[in-house]
């Protein structure tokens, strides 16, 4: 039996599991596969070179699938900037309707979109930004603790004290994100009061995901243990894969004095993490990993995991349903 919540029918999906936004893996073909298994798709706008590229990109999914689908826009702390508003316009222009936001100062962007009619979901890590955004009118909060891939902020709050207190603080329906690979992950963040998940780790070693076989191999060979933060004393703080460079970098952040992002910038460098996927080479750059490693076992199709998050999903429910007896029972057992 589907689940229906605030989230299913607010994006008009069957399945209330979000693919976030991923850097060089939010592309077309895994897009479409998670929106054709029930899910939504998410189309990352900064993997593609030029706002151009974004709107090939999207006509492209719609080749692919009848269902709705998103784009990502993460604002990130650059000199120079991409160009944000030329992404954003070019995707609704080419008639998205659904929008992740991420990162700093998404009040513009935001109001933009609300202005065409969008649909928005900002991701964030605390719940003053997540309050923040919700008085700039976005529709849902995606909230980011410290178990996530990529950028968990600075505070340290995992997702279930994150979570209770966004039950606590929120009007708006949330989704929880970071530390969720299956369907009992699922099923907690329900009953924590989100109205669904946003997955990312998980996604990247599927069948459609677009990188390459051994780094699949390489994330299912790894355990909970195998992601490090750096940019910690940057105050950018980032969870990736615990490869060599990742603890180069942590040593430079670690040395007395110090590191500036210049003395680390060629090691970090996104060409560098984007050749990790193509090569398939794990120790050629930086590349983005949450602590769901220690929960993914192999590498599905999107329609398999959707089929087994929804079932498991249901076990871990019905499960929790049958804890309960009549108290006269209960008190016979004393
Ligand atoms: C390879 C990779 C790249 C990512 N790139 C982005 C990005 O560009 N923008 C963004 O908002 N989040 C990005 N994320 C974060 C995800 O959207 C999501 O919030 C996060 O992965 C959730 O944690 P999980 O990996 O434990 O599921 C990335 C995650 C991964 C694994």
């Amino acid at each position: 039996m589907p689940l229906e919540t605030k989230l299913t029918k607010l994006l008009g999906i069957r399945v209330p599991v979000v693919q976030g936004g991923m850097q060089w893996v939010g592309v077309p073909k895994l897009v479409a596969a998670v929106s054709n298994a029930g899910g939504l798709g998410v189309i990352t706008a900064l993997t593609q070179p030029s706002p151009d590229a974004l709107r090939k990109a999207i006509r492209e999914t719609r080749t692919l699938t009848k269902y709705p689908f998103g784009v990502n826009i993460t604002l990130l702390p650059s000199i120079n900037p991409p160009d944000y508003e030329g992404y954003a316009r070019a995707a609704v222009e080419e008639g998205v309707r659904i929008f992740e936001t991420a990162g700093n100062n998404p009040g513009p962007l935001i109001k933009y979109f609300k202005s065409k009619g969008c649909i928005v979901i900002h991701k964030c890590t605390t719940i003053r930004h997540a309050k923040s955004a919700e008085r700039h009118g976005v529709d849902c909060l995606s909230i980011d603790g410290f178990e996530c891939a990529g950028h968990p902020g600075e505070e340290d709050i995992g997702g279930l004290v994150l979570l209770a207190r966004a039950a606590q603080e929120l009007k708006i329906p949330y989704i929880a994100s970071g530390g969720i690979a299956d369907g009992r992950g699922l099923a907690s963040a329900l009953a924590l009061g989100a109205s669904g998940v946003n997955m990312g780790t998980r996604f990247m070693c599927t069948v459609e995901s677009p990188i390459h076989q051994n780094i699949k191999d390489k994330i299912v060979a790894s355990s909970e243990q195998d992601t490090v933060h750096i940019f910690r004393t940057l105050h950018n703080t980032a969870r990736v894969f615990k490869n060599g460079v990742a603890q180069q970098v942590v040593a430079l952040e670690r040395r007395p004095g110090g590191a500036k992002f210049e003395d680390v910038r060629e090691l970090v460098s996104g060409q560098r993490g984007r050749l990790v996927y193509e090569l398939g080479d794990p120790e050629h750059g930086i590349w983005s990993a949450g602590i769901v490693l220690g929960l993914i076992k192999d590498v599905p199709t999107c329609e398999e995991l959707f089929g087994r998050i929804e079932r498991e999903a249901e076990e871990a429910i019905d499960g929790l349903v049958r804890l309960r007896v009549p108290s006269s029972r209960a008190q016979a057992k004393l």
